[in-house]
């Protein structure tokens, strides 16, 4: 299995090298990355003699028809990933994530590969707090946002693919993820960080929104899951039943790191903020057998803050240029 990661470097990409190094070590691994600023060398450093590293432009078509045409299976991470930056500056998102995956849906299409494609449960939009409901694979797709309305885009594309040229491609949507390195812009390193720092946490507007969270490790195994035994042309969602309102989780990250549990600040609300995001995962778990690792949020919460408290080094690069952002939105 020769597997071309895209955006490896990232988040969720850079974890899911980590777990295939593990979990599958027969697999080999070619990573594409445009080290943007979500994208960080130093996150592979550890392991750059097993793997191939490319920095590249998923847009730069050349580039992604010869990477594509060497590889088996593209597992397509890279995107821009930020709802508050896609309000703020759209295009990147709409260059990454629709002009990109156009890209590899092409050079899939001419080598007759196989893709995975990451997305997020953003496309469905987003729930009352008080309807019963939760996504499913069916639910009308309804994004909010220029960052959802790309993934949105992205997996449309995906579909039409398959109908249309027959390509070989499966589609994921997932719920909100936590775990090491991710980028301090998002709201659980962001809390840890602002603490770890001598800063109270921020909270936008009430916090009673909901997002459904899940482990990183428990996407990826997940992702491995569909690669393994997913049926082509199916979109499956992740999620582990993970469902905590933004208020919640930041008394919990306080708590477990000493501090007063009220000890945080009410900031600007973002434009358009989803309310409630919740995924059911029975057709994943049913068809595919998988199940999550880390059912206990406050283990892995732990774990985390243990993991920023120990890579101070990695996250503090980030840290000065993300708040200035936020100081000029009043977040
Ligand atoms: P991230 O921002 O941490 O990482 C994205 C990576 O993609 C970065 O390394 C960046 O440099 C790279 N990249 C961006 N544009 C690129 C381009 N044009 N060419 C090459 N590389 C490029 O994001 P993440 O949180 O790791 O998200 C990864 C994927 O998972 C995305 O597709 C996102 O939509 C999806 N997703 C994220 C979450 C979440 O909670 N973070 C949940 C569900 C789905
Ligand atoms: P985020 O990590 O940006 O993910 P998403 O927008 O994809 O759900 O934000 C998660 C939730 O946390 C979202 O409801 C916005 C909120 N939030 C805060 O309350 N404070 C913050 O500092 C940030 C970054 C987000």
């Amino acid at each position: 299995m020769k597997l071309l990661v895209t955006g490896g470097a990232g988040f969720i990409g850079s974890n899911f090298v980590f777990l295939v190094l593990t979990e599958r070590p027969e697999w080999q691994i070619t990573v594409i990355d445009k080290l943007g600023y979500a994208g960080d060398i130093e996150t592979l450093d550890s392991i750059k003699d097993k793997i191939q590293f490319v920095k590249g432009d998923i847009v730069d078509n050349e580039l992604v028809d010869k990477l594509v045409s060497e590889n088996n299976i593209v597992v397509h991470f890279a995107a821009e990933s930020h709802n508050d930056n896609s309000l703020t500056n759209p295009w990147p998102f709409v260059e990454s994530n629709i002009i990109g995956t156009f890209n590899i849906l092409e050079a899939v299409r001419r080598h007759k590969k196989r893709l995975h494609h990451i997305s997020t449960d953003e496309v469905y939009g987003d729930l009352e707090l008080d309807d019963p409901s939760k996504f499913t694979p069916t639910t009308p797709y309804n994004p909010s946002s220029p960052y959802s309305s790309t993934k949105a885009g992205s997996d449309l594309l995906v579909r039409a693919w398959v109908r249309s040229f027959g390509i070989h491609a499966t589609i994921s949507n997932c719920s909100n993820n936590y775990g090491p390195r991710q980028h301090v812009e998002k709201f659980i390193p962001r809390q840890i960080t602002e603490i770890l720092e001598g800063r109270k946490p921020k909270l936008y507007g009430t916090g009673e929104n909901v997002r459904d969270w899940i482990h990183v490790d428990d996407h990826n195994s997940a992702v491995i899951a569909i690669i393994e035994k997913g049926v082509s042309g199916e979109t499956y969602l992740i999620g582990a039943n993970g469902e905590k309102n933004n208020k919640s989780v930041i008394e919990t990250i306080l708590k477990l790191m000493g501090k007063p549990m009220d000890e945080y600040e009410h900031v600007n609300d973002r434009p358009g903020h989803d309310l409630r995001y919740a995924i059911d995962n029975s057709k994943l778990t049913s068809e595919l057998g998988w199940k999550p690792k880390y059912t206990d949020f406050e283990e892995g919460l732990k774990q985390t803050i243990d993991w920023y408290r120990n890579n101070a080094s990695w996250w503090q690069k980030q840290k000065s240029e993300t708040e200035s952002k936020y100081a000029e939105l009043g977040r």
